[in-house]
């Protein structure tokens, strides 16, 4: 029986898992750790101790293949799916297999992306609402109580004046932690899918009116451009090679991208949203811009790395960081204590928790990833042909980004 207290199953316990949405759950009331399932089982149990230790729950542990005994756990009420996005389909299909057999749950949510393409994103959602359940997607951006913040007030005090029509939004860092992210076929795509999807997600939401939840913007084109900038030269090529086991040499996926989505409103007002990415920059961890600007008003989130920072002599420094993407230990670095709740973790977790709890879908839910995810496609089409892509009459349901299509790439 599960308790009063919603359990969270989370079906994988990488970086994203171990180091926003775990801690997220100490903010989330009435809400605890009931199952963590991963490929390597003593990592899982590493977790599940921390877990212990903190008073977050007293995780079950599950390995491998395990997903359906994780679904099945009568202490799990939803599962959050944190897995690499090439396993999107098999946890999914394995989450499922165990409700048809009796197991019950409240509801999935999922990392973002969806998916890796719209075929599998279409498999996904289509076996998640077939069986009935309540769906999230997790997007932290429009969570992040700056943006959100931001958001209110230019709508609210700005309204008057007119709608917002220009959202900007830019982020990089100096390149993903694991090695599945730069397999353009395992990953689904480069720097486009894996930074331009919070963008184009964040920037989605800015420019949407919020008062109204059913849309009031249309997507109609796509432009865009990728890069290879810096991990295909013969000396990045080789740290690649040598840390995660892939050729950027002969298999490249783009470490650079930006795309611009013109939408119309109502009154087929153009409205745009601009959004850039990169693993090449080179600075203390993550580097992000977010704008919002109309008529009469605009507003900026910055990720500031000034604020609240520490500095450590060469002397006392033992080589190790602490954040995320940290580059080096010498020089400035953020100390960005509450991450799981500047980031926005908390607030999706408990948005996600109390909509299933409520029988209803997330405020994000994979409607909207697949939405995203589509604007991303458009934008690896639209690079590849170095055209516009019409967004009202392209079909990109089997498309499959160039970087992803591995050896057959053509
Ligand atoms: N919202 C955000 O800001 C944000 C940030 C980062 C990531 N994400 C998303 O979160 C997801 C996970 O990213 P991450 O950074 O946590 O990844 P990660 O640190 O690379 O962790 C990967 C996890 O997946 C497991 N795994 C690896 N290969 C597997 C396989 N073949 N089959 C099953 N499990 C496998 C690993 O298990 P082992 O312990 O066995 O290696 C590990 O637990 C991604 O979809 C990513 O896009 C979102």
């Amino acid at each position: 029986m599960a308790t009063e207290s919603f359990g969270i199953g989370f079906v994988s316990c990488g970086f994203i898992t171990r180091e926003l949405h775990v801690p997220s759950v100490e903010y989330l009331p009435d809400v605890h750790v009931a199952g963590i399932q991963n490929r390597t089982r003593d990592t899982a149990a590493d977790l599940a101790t921390e877990c212990r230790e903190a008073g977050l729950g007293d995780p079950t542990v599950y390995g491998e293949g395990e997903v359906a005994a994780l679904a099945a756990d009568p202490d799990v009420d939803g599962l959050w799916v944190t897995s690499p996005n090439f396993t999107r389909v098999d946890v999914v299909d394995g989450a499922i297999d165990a409700i048809d057999d009796g197991a019950s749950l409240r509801g999935i949510a999922m990392e973002k992306p969806v998916a890796r393409n719209l075929r599998e994103a279409a498999h996904v959602i289509d076996r998640i609402e077939e069986a009935g359940l309540s769906h999230a997607y997790l997007e932290n951006w429009p969570h992040e109580p700056d943006i959100r913040k931001m958001r209110e007030l230019l709508w609210e005090r700005g309204r008057p004046a007119g709608r917002p029509y220009l959202a900007r939004s830019q982020a990089e860092h100096g390149g993903p932690h694991s090695a599945w992210f730069w397999d353009g076929e395992l990953q689904g795509g480069g720097a486009l899918t894996d930074m331009l999807c919070h963008a184009l997600a964040g920037n989605h939401v800015l420019l949407s009116d919020p008062e109204r939840p059913d849309g009031d913007l249309e997507a109609v084109a796509v432009s865009a451009d990728t890069e290879t900038l810096k991990w295909s030269r013969k000396r990045y090529a080789q740290q690649l090679r040598e840390e995660h086991g892939v050729d950027y040499e002969s298999d490249p996926t783009d470490d650079y991208a930006r795309a611009t989505v013109r939408y119309e409103d109502e009154n087929g007002e153009p409205v745009i949203s601009e959004a850039s990415g990169s693993w090449c920059y080179v600075g203390a961890g993550v580097r992000r811009t977010i704008e919002l600007l109309g008529p009469e008003y605009s507003g900026q989130v910055v990720a500031d790395e000034e604020s609240s920072s520490v500095f450590f002599s060469d002397s006392a420094g033992n080589g190790e960081g602490w954040a995320e993407k940290q580059t080096a230990t010498s020089g400035r670095m953020p100390i960005d204590a509450a991450s799981a709740v500047t980031g926005g973790f908390v607030a999706e977790n408990r948005d996600a928790v109390d909509a299933f709890r409520d029988g209803e879908n997330g405020m994000l839910d994979l409607e909207d990833g697949r939405r995203i995810l589509r604007l991303c496609m458009a934008a690896y089409r639209a690079a590849e042909t170095g055209q516009e892509v019409d967004l009202r009459t392209v079909d990109l349901s089997t498309y499959t980004p160039p970087p992803a299509r591995g050896r057959q790439r053509v």
